[in-house]
């Protein structure tokens, strides 16, 4: 059989730089434990798979009716974009639900970064693949813990890690356990007037992240024990900001967008606080739009805010919002990278109306102000903390 060519996948529309590559080791030890075991492609599903590496290589060596679940929209786009690249197909995209798993043998997995992400994946092979399923997890070595074999031990009777090979080592579990009756995701929590809602792969969980707090508090959102009654006008000014009344903020009929929305948390607080705005969230992440959809729910504001799985807001119009509000990535794979955070601040400035307003919260040790300033507009501190910086944007004409 010829070698796969790895070497022809791209990333894209991921960012792509010299050092980042479309497959890695893992990848190749997945795909040759697959093609060791006699299982056929109806029966094998690959999850995690970053670029489409794994479910590429499989039905390039002729297995047919492998299932895929990708949680990113990017990595979902690289593997269309691939497959048609490499003339491949014979692979079916799912969701992580019962159509993924029912009647699985084989499940390859690229162990993801969050536990609780690993723990919702195990629960649902263990809930709906076949009884006598294997699933095969790989990592890098380097970023490997124990902790991922006690969290597969909790859905699998065995788990047996195997000798690292290439950096990589896989894990194997088998012989499911008894699941409870009710999925150990998703989970949430009430911080004030506010309930979060959150899969296992979302950023921070059901946890309101301090960044995210900080920014709300700027904004004057989140209701009474969310607000800090010291974070007024004159102190925004007295940073050298303006303040957030001072924008228009308050009165309804806006069109707002949640940025990278994570579980929903500045959506639903803006949609709670400014009944007559209409809020769009939208993220990359599968399991962060799961959970921004079940927040908006919780919280009573579903009818008022549209949750949309996408790459920076790719299929949204430009020009036709008046707020952004971000809390940009700052790590991308590993790696400090801010190639990610820059993707999110190009999608700003193009969905902005004219004179419309980011407003942004990020690590204080990052330069994003002067990087917002010259892709987006005029950029002013309204707070900052030791840790983070909130600016105003205003999207130059
Ligand atoms: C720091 S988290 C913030 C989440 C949420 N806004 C909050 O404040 O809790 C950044 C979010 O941006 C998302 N993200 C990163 N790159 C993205 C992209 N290119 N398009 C859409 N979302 C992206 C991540 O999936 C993550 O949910």
């Amino acid at each position: 059989m010829p070698e796969f060519p790895y070497s022809r996948l791209r990333r894209w529309p991921d960012v792509e730089a010299d050092n980042l590559q479309a497959h890695d080791a893992t990848d190749l030890l997945l795909v040759e434990r697959a093609l060791a075991l006699d299982v056929p492609g109806s029966e094998t599903v690959v999850i995690g798979d970053e670029y489409g590496a794994i479910s590429l290589a499989l039905t390039a060596a002729g297995r047919r009716g492998i299932r895929v679940h990708q949680d990113l929209a990017t990595g979902r786009r690289a593997l269309a974009r691939n497959a048609e690249e490499l003339g491949s197909g014979g692979f079916t995209p799912h969701e992580l639900d019962e159509g993924l798993l029912a009647g699985a043998q084989l499940v390859l997995l690229q162990l993801p970064k969050a536990l609780a992400e690993l723990e919702e994946i195990a629960d649902a092979v263990a809930r709906w693949a076949a009884p006598d399923v294997v699933l095969v997890a790989g990592g890098r070595v380097k970023h490997m813990t124990l902790a991922q074999n006690e969290v597969l031990g909790r859905s699998f009777a065995r788990v047996q890690a195997q000798r690292a090979e290439r950096k990589s080592r896989l894990l194997v579990a088998s012989e499911p356990l008894p699941v409870p009756e009710s999925p150990p995701f998703p989970v949430t929590a009430r911080h004030g007037d506010l309930v979060l809602v959150a899969h296992g792969g979302a950023f921070a969980g059901s946890r309101l992240d301090i960044g995210t707090r900080v920014l709300l508090e700027v904004l004057d959102l989140g209701g009474p024990q969310l607000r800090r009654t010291e974070v007024t006008r004159a102190e925004n000014e007295r940073n050298g900001g303006e303040s957030s009344r001072s924008s228009g903020v308050v009165n309804g009929g806006r069109r707002v967008l949640d940025l990278g929305c994570g579980t929903g948390a500045l959506a639903a607080s803006w949609a709670l606080a400014h009944p007559r705005d209409r809020v769009v969230a939208t993220d990359r992440s599968a399991a962060a739009v799961a959970s921004a959809r079940a927040t908006a729910s919780a919280n009573g504001v579903a009818d008022r805010v549209e949750v949309t799985h996408d790459d920076a807001g790719s299929a949204l119009a430009a020009g036709s919002f008046d707020t952004v509000l971000l809390n940009p990535p700052f790590h991308l794979g590993a790696s400090v990278h801010t190639g990610a955070a820059t993707r999110l601040f190009e999608a700003a400035a193009r969905l902005l109306r004219p004179d419309g307003e980011l407003f942004t919260v990020y690590n204080s040790s990052l330069g994003h102000r002067a990087e917002m300033s010259r892709l987006i507009g005029p950029t002013d501190q309204l707070r900052r903390t030791p840790k983070f910086t909130v600016t105003r944007t205003v999207r130059r004409p």
